[in-house]
């Protein structure tokens, strides 16, 4: 099969915001406990972070990781992951129905994030408390002054404030599973009332708003313009979240789901802009997909999980070929909606749906979802090039038209270097697809890298970590580059 990808140096849809590439670690399951910590570990450092998942994390060059949850914030105290650990309170944890010991709070992660160079977006509870409790925690974080929580922070031992930019209103809470789940209205104001008071305690942080949990909650479209017509002056991000999956077993269907996360997004814009227009308003509200990742392979074992305890092994949804096609589709529509989008969190990070998995007292294995999240978070960075691809399309999952090929294109200035994340989604047949690159000058090949298996269900594991990996694809002759049949592609171009 023959496709054709035209991109052009002078058609750029916008600069990438680094964010974009972020990710999530949420106080559940074995994210934190026995994933970023695990003091008995043998790679433990001298807080008990696992140095073997900071080494990962740091080379993939991860840009933000959203904390500390999820539902989990939801019923989150934050004062109890501070100060004298010998001091902290166990919990009941309502979201998840486990324990929490608080070993781990925002004193530790603020230190954990900056050994591995990433930065935090912060998610504060508006489902039991409110908006002063919100605000107490940016004064906690960011303060510099001579007052109870910035004091707070130095007793324990911080000095100079974790400058924590990137705030989360709440998480989900138009969803009847949320602590504290709110109507429309009733969370428009809340999210309002926090917003105000957390930017007047830092004028300099940036706030995220939540929209709808997914695509087809009822309340879609009457959440998001709610909380705009309430917040719009007070915010500057409306949030996204949308997990995908297989359940029925129909890989040409699922391959196409990146085609939902367009329409999703696309919608979204049209509310947020139709608000702008409403009131007159200058500013532009963008967009956080601050969930998303394929989630459904651990459904059914998670029941059988009991309850209240330390740490359960909850959505370890283990990967397999056609997952990772989809995360490279995923990624290459966000890439394609960067001029609005950016900001968003592959969810999540470590152990629960995630790319990096651990075992107890043992290794650090990857995922097949990892190779296209770490391409794109080391190579995705610049502008976001224009890209009209000419190919055929294929009817599945109840899509007419879903093109066999999908692609995304980015150029940085600064290394000299284009980058092309392609996925042939066709099962049967390799595409030959043409470049018709403009605006370049010459340009060499740097690298091929070309992940692909014949087993879509392949999956790897802790005792065959390598059964999905990536290895040298065929590069270009001439003006071609051979997609091998359900593959995902990175190549990379050096500019002259
Ligand atoms: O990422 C897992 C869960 O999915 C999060 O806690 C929640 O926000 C979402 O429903």
């Amino acid at each position: 099969m023959k496709a054709k990808i035209k991109a052009d140096r002078e058609k750029i849809i916008s600069k990438i915001d680094d964010r974009l590439y972020g990710s999530f670690i949420e106080h559940l399951g074995r994210a934190v406990y026995n994933g970023i910590y695990e003091p008995t570990h043998e790679t433990a450092d001298d807080m008990g972070f696992r140095q073997d998942v900071m080494d990962t994390i740091r080379d993939m060059k991860v840009p933000l990781v959203r904390y500390p949850g999820g539902n989990f914030v939801s019923g989150y105290h934050w004062e109890d992951g501070t100060g004298d650990k010998a001091k902290r309170p166990k919990r009941m944890e309502l979201a998840w129905s486990s324990i929490e010991t608080n070993e781990v709070g925002i004193d530790e992660f603020q230190e954990w994030a900056k050994r591995v160079d990433t930065e935090i977006m912060m998610a504060v509870n508006l489902g039991t408390r409110g908006p002063e409790e919100a605000g107490n925690l940016v004064e906690y974080c960011n303060s510099v002054t001579d007052t109870k929580y910035a004091n707070m922070r130095r007793e324990n031992g911080f000095d100079k404030p974790f400058g924590i930019r990137t705030w989360c209103l709440g998480n989900e809470m138009d969803g009847p599973w949320q602590i504290g789940h709110k109507t429309p209205q009733e969370y428009a104001r809340t999210a309002c009332e926090a917003a105000k008071i957390m930017k007047w305690t830092d004028d300099s942080i940036e706030l995220v708003a939540c929209g709808s949990s997914h695509l087809n909650m009822e309340t879609f479209g009457e959440w998001e313009e709610t909380v705009l017509r309430e917040a719009y002056d007070h915010i500057d991000y409306l949030s996204l979240h949308n997990y995908y999956g297989n359940p029925d077993n129909d890989t040409p269907g699922y391959l196409g789901c990146s085609l939902d996360m367009d329409s999703f997004i696309t919608q979204v814009v049209a509310i947020c802009d139709k608000i702008q227009k409403e009131k007159n308003s200058e500013k532009s509200i963008h967009l956080s997909f601050d969930e998303w990742n394929v989630w459904f392979h651990s459904s059914e074992q998670d029941k059988k999980i009991p309850k209240w305890q330390v740490a359960p092994p909850l959505l370890e949804d283990i990967y397999n070929m056609e997952d990772a096609l989809v995360v490279g589709c995923l990624l290459n529509t966000l890439i394609k909606h960067s001029d609005r989008v950016k900001i968003a969190c592959l969810a999540q990070l470590v152990n629960v749906i995630a790319p990096i998995m651990t075992v107890n007292d043992g290794k650090v294995w990857l995922q097949t979802i990892f190779y296209p999240y770490m391409y794109a978070c080391r190579y995705g960075r610049g502008e976001a090039l224009k890209t009209e691809v000419e190919c055929e399309t294929y009817a599945a999952g109840g899509k007419e038209a879903i093109p066999y090929v999908d692609c995304s294109m980015v150029w940085n200035e600064k290394e000299k270097e284009l980058t092309l994340f392609a996925v042939n989604r066709n099962l049967e047949d390799a595409v030959e697809l043409a470049l018709e690159i403009q605006g370049f000058g010459e340009w060499e090949l740097r690298e091929h890298c070309l992940l692909n298996h014949e087993d879509m269900k392949a999956v790897n594991s802790p005792e065959k970590p390598d059964v999905v990996a990536p290895k040298e694809g065929s590069g270009v002759m001439g003006n071609t580059v051979a997609l091998e049949p359900h593959s995902y592609n990175m190549l990379r171009f050096g500019v002259k």
